[in-house]
């Protein structure tokens, strides 16, 4: 079965850090590590797209403090791992309403992008701000302003161009899903990109999914019968 696009929700990194009685911050550290890994391991697995949720537009409900916290991590994860990236062919993009971002770490997402644009090898998405009824709703505005100016008739305003117009434009599906820590919702990730894509969700907490519990959710996958659908 064709396996191009998967996306994570990476979730548990304060569950991982209370459990084990470490500041909670210590999770967020811990739950870079992990994604450094999974990011080596599906370079050579040859995916093509991997979209890993960072931040969501409810994440600003946490306290200052964390939230602070995140988005220096965030900065300097950009800043020390740019080279390993870089030379390994990963382009990667960030998703989500990025003006709302602090200046500083907004430009260096946005020389990252503009940097690695050209590379061929993995597309990695980081969504950061992102929420998918946001994505949606910029999408329609898109949309509206052609009609406005009489681009477009609304009879012919397709499903295609809704999903050209989403952050994840000219971007397949993603065919899996996985969610780390064991909640089953989506919360409001990729809610129009994953109308058909398969759902995985471990209880393995996130700092401690590994590639192998990655080739399992795959090799489940695997197993899976898709049928869109149809019978
Ligand atoms: C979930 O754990 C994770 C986050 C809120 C996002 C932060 C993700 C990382 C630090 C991983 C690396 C990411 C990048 C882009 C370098 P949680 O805080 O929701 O944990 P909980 O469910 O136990 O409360």
């Amino acid at each position: 079965m064709p396996l191009e696009h998967v996306a994570i929700i990476m979730d548990g990194n304060r569950r991982w850090a209370d459990l084990r009685r470490y500041p909670r911050l210590k999770g967020h550290q811990e739950g870079v590590k992990s994604l450094k890994r999974l990011v080596r391991h599906v370079g050579e697995r040859k995916l093509k797209y991997l979209t890993v949720y960072a931040f969501s537009s409810e994440n600003w409900q946490r306290t200052e403090e964390e939230v602070n916290y995140l988005f220096e991590l965030f900065g300097r994860v950009l800043t020390e791992e740019f080279a390993e990236l870089a030379e390994n062919g990963v382009r990667l993009t960030f998703l989500g309403q990025l003006a709302a971002m602090p200046p500083k770490l907004r430009k260096s997402m946005e020389n990252t992008m503009q940097k690695t644009a050209g590379n061929t090898g993995l597309s990695l998405q980081v969504a950061i701000n992102y929420g998918a009824r946001l994505e949606i709703t910029d999408a329609v505005k898109k949309i509206a302003q052609q009609v406005k100016a009489g681009l477009l008739d609304p009879a012919d305003i397709t499903e295609e161009m809704i999903s050209d117009n989403l952050y994840t434009g000219g971007m397949p599906d993603p065919e899996l899903l996985i969610r780390t820590g064991g909640e089953m919702r989506l919360s409001n990730y990729l809610l129009w990109q994953s109308a058909y894509t398969e759902l995985f969700v471990t209880q393995t907490l996130w700092p401690e999914f590994s590639p192998e519990h990655f080739d399992q959710a795959i090799a489940d996958f695997a197993q899976r019968n898709r049928r869109w659908g149809g019978d």
